[in-house]
């Protein structure tokens, strides 16, 4: 209908020739004008590493996720590079015996995240191997550094975090993502990476993370779920925090961070944009463990399409300015992109 309305003018007269569903009349033209699109090259996939040979084990609380033998782990990587994502993060389920109050088994070269790492760069050497540098798999209280009368200790914590950061190198990882939150910790990485002979070995920072609810799966993944005493509020950031999330990254980018990262991802999106464009450095959204379980969970229930709300997420990163994003649907994403 043209013509007038109740109020007196008619639509041409308020908008003049201005008509935004003109190029969003058709598929063509809505792809044509498409701002932000998701491609495989943006993602990473974080896949959970267990003992054992040749064996799957479906994690209850994340759907559609399993933790993989060395084996099977080496397997995955090779579909991932198939599909043409460009790297995997390892995550390891240690057992609880090798766990101590100071995570003392991060510290062995041998330990599972070395021995994966080494066999992935052995039979694809193609793809990109990221290695968490925290103390949360080895610790018995589950806490990501030392604790001592129930303090995390920052500079003790670095110490060994830099030390298990060089064995990952040695063990062939191409970049090093410390997710602990200590003080310090890029600058200390740097210098023992370097120092080792690891010029080349990048560094993801974690940088801000979030002291957040959503990390639970994951913990379930690691086997950590239970063990955790208390919670990380005295080294993650605080969720009401932005200006914060701004300067931990300064920090880290001082310190000599090759890319940055904000975790959890949905939640704090104003986070990842600020950081891209106040600071124009590389920047990746982890979309972490309870934000996939939320999705997969009302999935399941029928209350919502699981397929286009996992979409819709993802490229709302690749909007809010971010190079990448790390998440547990990686190769669900890829085989969907290659139709
Ligand atoms: C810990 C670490 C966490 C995740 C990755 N490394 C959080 C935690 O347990 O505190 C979470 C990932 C996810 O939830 O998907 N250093």
């Amino acid at each position: 209908m043209t013509g007038r309305h109740q109020g007196g003018r008619s639509v041409d007269e308020i908008t003049g020739s201005r008509r935004l569903r003109r190029m969003r009349k058709a598929d063509w033209s809505r792809r044509l004008v498409r701002e932000s699109a998701l491609g495989p090259d943006d993602l990473i996939w974080p896949i959970f590493i267990m003992e054992g040979e040749d064996k799957a084990e479906q994690v209850g609380s994340m759907p559609g996720v399993e933790r993989f033998t060395i084996d099977r782990a080496v397997l995955a990587a090779r579909e991932a590079q198939g599909l043409g994502i460009p790297a995997v993060a390892i995550f390891a389920n240690i057992p609880h015996e090798r766990k101590d109050q100071t995570g003392s088994h991060a510290l062995d070269a041998d330990n599972i995240i070395n021995r994966v790492t080494a066999a992935i760069k052995a039979e694809v050497p193609g793809i990109g191997v990221i290695t968490d540098a925290a103390l949360d798999p080895f610790t018995d209280h589950g806490h990501d550094g030392v604790l001592r009368d129930g303090i995390i200790v920052n500079d003790e914590t670095v110490g060994i975090i830099a030390r298990a950061a060089v064995l990952q190198a040695d063990a062939g990882a191409d970049i090093i993502a410390p997710s602990d939150m200590m003080d310090g910790r890029i600058g200390a990485i740097r210098d023992a990476l370097d120092a080792a002979g690891h010029q080349d070995v990048a560094i993801m920072s974690y940088t801000a993370k979030f002291a957040s609810a959503c990390y639970g799966p994951y913990r379930e993944a690691i086997g950590t779920g239970g063990l955790l005493k208390g919670d990380k509020k005295t080294y993650y950031v605080d969720p009401g925090n932005s200006d914060e999330a701004v300067r931990e990254a300064e920090a880290d980018l001082d310190e000599g961070a090759d890319m940055l990262m904000v975790k959890p991802a949905l939640p704090y999106l104003d986070v990842c944009y600020r950081l891209k464009s106040e600071l124009r450095v590389p920047v990746f959204a982890y979309q972490v463990s309870g934000e996939y379980a939320m999705i997969e969970a009302a999935a399941a229930n029928g209350w919502i399409d699981g397929e286009k709300v996992m979409m819709e997420k993802l490229v709302a990163f690749k909007r809010a300015g971010c190079d990448g994003i790390l998440t547990y649907y990686a190769p669900r994403v890829a085989r969907l992109l290659a139709g």
